[in-house]
């Protein structure tokens, strides 16, 4: 039996557990949801209110460059490479994590055209299903879209395929892939690699470059803290920077953009991936969320992130073995990211309990509650305390009460 002393042990030894300070929880919250949104870390509010009081109600316009907003999306960039094993001139800051699929897909097809399979799985995220599928219908001949079951993907690889698109950790269930051999697949029978990230940078150890990634993307708001809505990311290899072009060639990725040419001409490298002028108030909020990660080691994070997920899963089993709850994610913390699921035919009930009760996850239909441990802010004893919870809610079925069952628009 593993008792809440022990927990509290476990943070007292815990190396990261400096890094709690650098968020704000509120008092009596056990937030395991930031997988889904990050905490607020303690500097954004002054930061932001920064930016919109003095760079832009005080120095105005004059700040693209005095306090170079321009260069925004390159330094957040280089702030995310080392977080996912990347150069830091492979990473930029821009759109969203369903505008950047759109165009490096896009851009991916046409450089191995004649090429024209784009080979998903069926488990996918759903935007990343409908940015494909959106792609699809407006090339028409030109693109083939192949979702296959997880199970069927390194079969349905061949010679066909332009680009294989795949989430690397699953949003519901957590589970991983293994970046490096599928990614090598996918190059023997010469086929590019794109992952989404949404779900891995900041939770685990990922090394992009070593593990044979040609393209990703992946959003700002989750495990990278950088506020609601943040911009997301992209990355491209090196050694294919020159060679894609984006099709939402606006004026930020042209070689020249204060020359406003009529002509578009990409500039180089990172650059060439942008469209539009950068949101300057969530790209400042993004950068500073990412400091969050200054000083602290991805292999840390990565086997605490591990070490809360058996924790939690090991206490469900002690103490919620009569429930009902099936085990919906890896047990074998190696092939997980930092979320573990349960599956219950009342999930969304139970969850909106938990939640009135203090702990924070969150639901996806048709029955899985998640619970994200982000490894910076989450402590053992939260863990703990989110089980002890769950085990009084379920024993007492406290999630039968009505208001538990409204639906609501996010869930
Ligand atoms: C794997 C994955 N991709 C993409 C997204 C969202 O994309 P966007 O930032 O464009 O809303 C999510 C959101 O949870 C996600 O889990």
């Amino acid at each position: 039996m593993t008792s809440r002393d022990n927990c509290l042990k476990l943070d007292v030894d815990d190396p990261l557990a400096f890094a709690r300070a650098r968020f704000r929880i509120p008092d009596g919250i056990v937030y395991l949801d930031g997988n889904s949104l990050g905490a607020l870390p303690v500097t954004t509010a002054a930061r932001v209110a920064d930016v919109i009081g003095r760079e832009w109600g005080g120095d105005l316009i004059r700040s693209w460059n005095k306090a170079d907003w321009i260069g925004l999306p390159l330094r957040v960039g280089k702030r995310i490479a080392p977080l996912i094993g990347a150069g830091e001139d492979e990473v930029i800051a821009a759109d969203s994590t369903s505008v950047n699929l759109f165009k490096l897909a896009a851009a991916a097809l046409k450089h191995q055209s004649p090429r024209r399979v784009i080979l998903t799985e069926r488990e996918n995220f759903p935007t990343d299903q409908y940015v494909l599928q959106g792609l699809d219908s407006l090339l028409g001949s030109a693109v083939e879209l192949r979702t296959v079951a997880r199970e069927e993907l390194l079969e349905a690889l061949n010679e066909d395929v332009a680009l294989l698109a795949l989430t690397h950790i699953d949003y519901k269930t957590g589970a991983i892939h293994d970046m490096a051999t599928i990614s090598a697949a996918a190059h023997k029978v010469g086929a590019l690699a794109l992952w989404d990230l949404s779900h891995s940078a900041g939770a685990v150890e990922l090394s992009l470059n070593r593990d044979g990634a040609d393209l990703a993307i992946g959003c700002g708001y989750k495990y990278l803290n950088g506020g609601p809505g943040a911009p997301a990311y992209l990355f491209v290899a090196r050694h294919l920077q020159e060679k894609l072009v984006q099709p939402l060639s606006g004026w930020m990725g042209h070689a020249a953009p204060f020359d406003f040419s009529d002509r578009y001409s990409p500039a180089s490298g990172m650059l060439r991936f942008l469209s539009g002028t950068p949101v300057v108030i969530g790209m400042a909020a993004f950068e500073e969320g990412l400091k969050t990660f200054d000083g602290i080691s991805m292999r840390d994070v990565q086997a605490k992130a591990r070490a809360l997920g058996d924790l939690f899963l090991s206490l469900v089993e002690e103490q919620c073995s009569d429930a009902g709850f099936i085990i919906g994610c890896p047990r074998d913390s190696s092939k997980r990211g930092s979320q573990v699921c349960l599956r219950h035919s009342e999930g969304y009930a139970i969850m909106q309990a938990l939640i009135a009760g203090g702990v924070i996850g969150d639901f996806r239909a048709p029955d899985v509650m998640r619970f994200g441990f982000a490894p910076l802010y989450t402590r053992y004893v939260d863990v703990f305390d989110a089980v002890a919870k769950l085990a009084d809610i379920v024993h007492r079925e406290v999630w039968r009460e009505e208001r538990y069952r409204i639906s609501a628009a996010v869930t």
